[in-house]
């Protein structure tokens, strides 16, 4: 199968991005046909300095290698190594009605936190059908809050097929790969973890820091010695994500029976975060420390997914009538 996921370099990547998305990247890249790139394209709108925009981009892409993607086995590229992401925008644009872009809750969330109400917000989810469409994807691993996006991608390529197709179809129909029990981590204020909340955990903060973050969890006042519930307490929720079975099934008895603080199990879950990175956190430094290697992958990736690319595109413009 194509495998096919981006994900935006708007600053260090979190928990969220991990359990909700990267991690299902490296499972899937076993056996399939997998394209995972870096979305700066988007990040346009809401990275507004170019050095940091570079900045992130790199970042990315190393913590994208250092979490396991391999490089021998799946596309990792740039979103605008690609230029002809911009092009099939247009012309999925040009039949993509007004009214289904108002509907989107992404546009309508970040313009009610104060971002501008800017075009390229609002044309957010046609650059994504974009991306996902211009490489025949057949599945798309994302988080619950990309479900939307996904469904205008299908809605968009149907229209364009039912436009242009005549009987031959000339977009794939992507579905969605959204694993329910990571479908929204939690954040540190049990929203779901996302740097518009500001209630992060940052995957390669140093160990102390994440110790540190994950201590400033909002809790209730549940005293230690009465019973809790697992099944709705987020930092509970958070745990179980990342402790061994044995911690996982222990804790939840305690919680039950009562008789544990929350004070230990935020060190307990800072442990287990410190600990599922730790070898990460050492492949980081290998590849920070050879910046033209992760060079050599990007420029590897950027032709491969292109080659991809330039078919899919001129299977659309001359569908359309262009050239
Ligand atoms: P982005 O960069 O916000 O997030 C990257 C991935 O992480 C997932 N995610 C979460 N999953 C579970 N719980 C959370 N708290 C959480 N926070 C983030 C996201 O769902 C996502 O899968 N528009 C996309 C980037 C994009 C893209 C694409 C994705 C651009 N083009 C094409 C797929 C296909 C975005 O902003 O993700």
């Amino acid at each position: 199968m194509r495998i096919l996921s981006g994900i935006q370099p708007s600053g260090a990547l979190h928990i969220g991005n991990y359990l909700g998305a990267i991690r299902q990247y490296v499972a899937l890249q076993e056996g399939n046909d997998a394209y995972y790139f870096v979305a700066d394209y988007h990040a346009l709108t809401s990275v507004r300095d170019p050095a940091l925009l570079r900045k992130y981009v790199s970042d990315v892409l190393i913590d994208l290698l250092s979490l396991g993607l391999d490089p021998d086995r799946v596309v990792l590229f740039v979103q605008s190594d690609v230029p002809e992401t911009v092009e099939l925008s247009w012309l999925l644009t040009s039949v993509t009605p007004m009214g289904w872009l108002e509907k989107c809750v992404s546009y309508k969330d970040k313009v009610q936190q104060g971002l501008p109400a800017e075009h390229g917000l609002f044309a957010y989810p046609v650059l994504q059908a974009a991306d996902i469409l211009l490489y025949d994807a057949d599945l798309v691993p994302v988080g619950q809050d990309q479900k939307q996006h996904l469904e205008i991608t299908r809605d968009v390529a149907e229209r364009f097929n039912n436009v242009y197709g005549k009987k031959k179809e000339v977009f794939r129909l992507p579905e969605p790969y959204i694993l329910d029990s990571v479908a929204v981590v939690p954040g540190l204020d049990g929203r779901k973890m996302s740097k518009s909340y500001n209630n992060t955990i940052e995957i390669f903060d140093e160990p102390a820091v994440i110790r540190k973050k994950v201590k400033k969890f909002v809790t209730d006042s549940t005293p230690v010695e009465a019973p809790k519930n697992p099944d709705t307490d987020p930092l509970f929720g958070l745990f179980k994500l990342f402790a061994k079975p044995e911690d996982r099934d222990e804790v939840e008895r305690r919680y039950r029976e009562g008789g544990i603080g929350y004070g230990e199990v935020k060190i307990r879950l800072g442990e287990a975060l410190v600990e599922t990175f730790a070898a990460a956190r050492e492949r980081r430094a290998e590849w920070v420390a050879h910046p033209e290697r992760v060079a050599e992958v990007r420029a590897a990736g950027a032709a491969k997914a292109r080659a991809t690319a330039r078919k899919v595109l001129d299977r659309a413009r001359s569908a359309c009538g262009l050239g």
